[in-house]
């Protein structure tokens, strides 16, 4: 058994990927299975705490004595965070959510158009609910957690780019990884570097995504310490 270093806690983890539709057939998503998310709603609960999981797209089974939100869109699960956060002392925004949504959702099935013009489908913004619990809705004493996948490029590395997120988001750690080249996506391991809000590195783990998820719990504690 693991030390019930956070019991006493209310946690709330989203996971997964959100699904925008198009029409009624069709959406846009996302290659999130979810896995990263519900390794630390296990890990949370099986430190003690009290585990809320709001799930959008996952394709892995959730553990036993998790409770579930269900969640489909971004709007969707903005609405489930705000509830959730609202008594939770630790949130982890883990769900890969969509930055941009169809701006209208198409009545019926979308027809082939027999060599016309293709439809175009119009974007726009979703809320960045991270940003949104971190700025405005934060409750006294509580700990909030992001994540950022990044990928290096000419502007910068994973981690100019992930220091930057952390002072923009708000939130008091940011969990940074790399997924160039196809890594992290649907895989059982995982390789980050944990950031503070001002960007400092204040811990790095490598490894199966359970041990992931139990080094952010334990940065989590250190920040609450
Ligand atoms: O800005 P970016 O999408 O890279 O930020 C990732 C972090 O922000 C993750 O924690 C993700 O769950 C959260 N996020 C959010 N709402 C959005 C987009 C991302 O809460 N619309």
């Amino acid at each position: 058994v693991r030390p019930q270093d956070l019991a006493g806690l209310e946690v709330v983890v989203s996971a997964g990927g959100t699904i925008e539709p198009i029409d009624p057939v069709r959406f846009l998503g996302n290659s999130s299975t979810g896995r990263q998310g519900i390794e630390l709603a296990r890990a949370a609960h099986e430190r003690g705490a009290r585990v809320r999981l709001v799930a959008a797209s996952i394709d892995v089974d959730v553990p036993a004595g998790i409770e579930v939100t269900r969640v489909s869109s971004a709007r969707d699960m903005h609405a489930a965070m705000d509830t959730a956060a609202r008594t939770a002392d630790v949130v982890v925004m883990a769900a890969a959510v969509a930055d941009f949504r169809p701006k209208n959702v198409v009545r019926d099935k979308i027809k082939k158009t027999d060599g016309g013009e293709p439809p175009v489908v119009r974007l726009v913004e979703n809320p960045d609910i991270l940003a949104d619990l971190a700025h405005q809705r934060r409750r006294p004493g509580q700990t909030i957690v992001g994540f950022a996948a990044e990928t290096g490029d000419a502007e910068g590395t994973v981690l100019d780019h992930a220091r930057a997120k952390a002072r923009r988001k708000g939130a008091d750690l940011l969990v940074a990884n790399d997924v160039s080249g196809g890594r992290t996506f649907g895989s059982s391991d995982n390789s980050v570097t944990i950031l503070d809000r001002d960007g400092s590195t204040v811990a790095s783990a490598d490894g199966s995504k359970a041990a992931v998820a139990h080094a952010v719990w334990d940065a989590v504690l250190r920040a609450r310490a």
